[in-house]
């Protein structure tokens, strides 16, 4: 039996969760209520947060999952990318957890973790297999060859895909973060009302620091002869931009399909809980004959299930790290 304690901490959420044999027992997480009124995870606050919670979150997995602290076999943390001030609080907790009960240390990369949440849950992807990785930090295409075999096929020159919504979000004066909001909003809007320019970025590659310009100087003009409009276009504003991004995402996502020739698609990340995007990828998945992979709401966004899990694939590799390990805030697939 293997059982695999995992810890997220790279960003915003102090997260614990309980593999036992590849099944997560237990997903506790911890969110983090004070940066909504700042716009944006502030870094500082984050780490006290992060040092506040970890120790009553990993107490809370372990007790979910009906073991004590004698029964963990092994440790998995994220040692990045992320904030560094957040990794350090789970790097440091998961080093003094494995010393102390002198267990194996499994580093893991957030990235990495968010694609492997769809070994969680049955089915499961076959290899190769795409995944479009959309988080608040990175949009990538990656082609998944193995549990830590990946290649980055494209990925975005500049804001993430969540920023984009982030960032929209804050223009409307949303609190952070703006996605959730801006998917509910636009269930109830119109996805045509304003016309977005969609860029020409070559290759896989994506680009949403334009669409994020287009948005300000629509807002602003508007607001300019209506003072009201923000309010008054709530719904179409957000199923405008939504619509967008999801088109921008999932063209590029086509593009890699066909290019590769893969027919097993996956999304994960936080913007993969977005409903315009999951629907639009069902829809496209029906068109071309792909089998789509699309994670529950609670493995979207940061959890430490993911991280248990690929946790777990590590450990059946035997692939442990000795107690000089360091986080580090930049981390390739
Ligand atoms: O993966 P994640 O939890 O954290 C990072 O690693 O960044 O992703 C957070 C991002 C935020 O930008 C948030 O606005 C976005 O995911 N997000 C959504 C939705 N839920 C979360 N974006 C669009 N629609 C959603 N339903
Ligand atoms: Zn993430």
């Amino acid at each position: 039996m293997a059982v695999i304690l995992g810890i997220e901490s790279s960003c915003d959420e102090t997260s614990a969760s309980i593999c036992i044999d590849g099944e997560i027992r237990s997903n506790i997480i911890a969110s983090q209520a004070i940066h909504a009124k700042y716009g944006g995870v502030v870094p500082e606050l984050a780490s006290r947060a992060h040092q506040q919670n970890i120790i009553p979150t990993v107490d809370q997995a372990i007790q979910q999952a009906k073991i004590t602290k004698n029964d963990v076999d092994a440790v998995a943390f994220t040692r990045g990318p992320g904030l560094l001030g957040s990794l350090l609080v789970g790097t440091s907790f998961a080093k003094a957890f494995a010393l102390a009960r002198q267990i194996p240390l499994i580093e893991i990369n957030h990235m990495q973790a968010h694609i492997l949440a769809h070994f969680i849950d049955n089915p499961k992807p076959d290899f190769p297999f795409l995944c479009l990785t959309v988080s608040g930090g990175h949009t990538q295409i990656v082609l998944v060859k193995d549990y830590f075999d990946m290649q980055l096929v494209g990925e975005t020159l500049d804001d993430a895909a969540g920023e984009a919504f982030d960032k929209t979000a804050k223009i409307l004066n949303l609190p952070y973060p703006g996605g959730p909001l801006i998917d509910k909003y636009a269930q109830m809007g119109n996805p045509t009302a304003f016309a977005l320019p969609e860029p020409q970025i070559p290759d896989f590659n994506f680009s949403f620091s334009g669409l994020k310009t287009a948005i300000l100087y629509l807002i602003q003009g508007k607001v300019k002869e209506n003072p009201n409009f923000i309010e008054e276009h709530l719904y179409d504003i957000c199923a405008s931009v939504q619509y967008r991004i999801v088109t921008i995402l999932l063209n590029k996502l086509k593009k890699a399909a066909k290019h590769t020739g893969v027919k097993d698609i996956a999304i994960a990340g936080g913007v993969s809980a977005n409903s315009g995007l999951r629907q639009a990828l069902l829809d496209m998945g029906e068109q071309y004959k792909w089998r789509v992979f699309i994670p529950k709401f609670e493995y979207c966004t940061d959890n430490a299930a993911m991280i248990a899990i690929a946790g777990y694939h590590k450990y059946l590799k035997q692939e442990f790290v000795g107690q000089d390990i360091a986080p580090l805030a930049r981390m390739h697939v």
